[in-house]
């Protein structure tokens, strides 16, 4: 076991994470999906749990694995499913880590029935899905705290400061996909983290485990 200082400790925390992808169900058998693998939000809950934090983890589907006296796992689908879960539990934790990559769409309907292939094209309408970081930072008390992330393609701290702001965050994430072996898939990120206070400190390519512990020393230093 690690140990850590009185101030990197977690032991009087509750911490509510986020992670994996969602699933937006076209009909039965279907689903909407990407390509995330929830590595990054497991090793968040994994690094907290070392901590001495209480972890509620709300996971889309995924393959990874975590189990600890500490940890209540919550398996959800969709971005709907995931939305009630993270506001039944986010009121009673002191912060959250919104790793989750949520659909920002799902289909309009879901058939009742398999959809045959009767037709040479096929449209699937969608609708936005509630966004489920934003709608916790309209609500968070003072002093709870609340870490979001960022994947962007281009002007990723440009997008990541009007996130953090958005959703009234005390730090964000930024990840870009243009780093090679970064992001979805990956056992390695290269990440920025940029604060309320508009401080930028950006980091090597890591392991996830790595960056969920830079994210987690950083977070614990700003937090009051
Ligand atoms: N997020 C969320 N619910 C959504 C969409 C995003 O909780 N419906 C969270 C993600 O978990 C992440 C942050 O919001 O912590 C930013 O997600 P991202 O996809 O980068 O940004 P969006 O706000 O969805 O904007 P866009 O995809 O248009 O860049
Ligand atoms: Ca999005």
């Amino acid at each position: 076991t690690e140990h850590f200082t009185i101030s990197q400790s977690m032991s009087n925390q509750k911490v509510l994470i986020t992670a994996g992808p969602t699933y937006e169900s076209i009909d039965p058998v279907r689903f909407i999906g990407n390509h995330s693998t929830g590595k990054m939000g497991f090793a968040l809950a994994e690094n907290c749990l070392k901590r001495g934090a209480e972890v509620v983890l709300v996971t889309g589907p995924t393959q990874c694995k975590l189990s600890h006296s500490r940890l209540t796992r919550i398996d959800v689908q969709s971005a709907n499913e995931m939305y009630t879960a993270v506001h039944e539990h986010f009121s009673g934790c002191n912060g959250g880590i919104f790793s989750a990559a949520v659909s920002d769409y799902r289909p309009n309907q879901i058939a009742e029935q398999k959809i045959k292939k009767s037709q040479d094209k096929m449209v699937v309408e969608m609708v936005k899905n509630p966004d489920i970081l934003k709608s916790i930072g309209a609500v968070k008390k003072q002093n709870q705290w609340l870490v979001g992330f960022a994947l962007e393609t281009n002007d990723a701290l440009k997008y990541g400061a009007e996130k953090l702001k958005k959703k009234n965050l005390d730090l964000i994430v930024v990840n870009t996909l243009q780093d090679k072996g970064a992001g979805f898939g990956f056992d390695t990120n290269k990440i920025t983290l940029l604060d309320f206070n508009n401080k930028t400190t950006k980091f090597e390519l890591t392991t996830k485990k790595e960056a969920a512990k830079n994210i987690l020393d950083y977070l614990l230093t700003i937090k009051k």
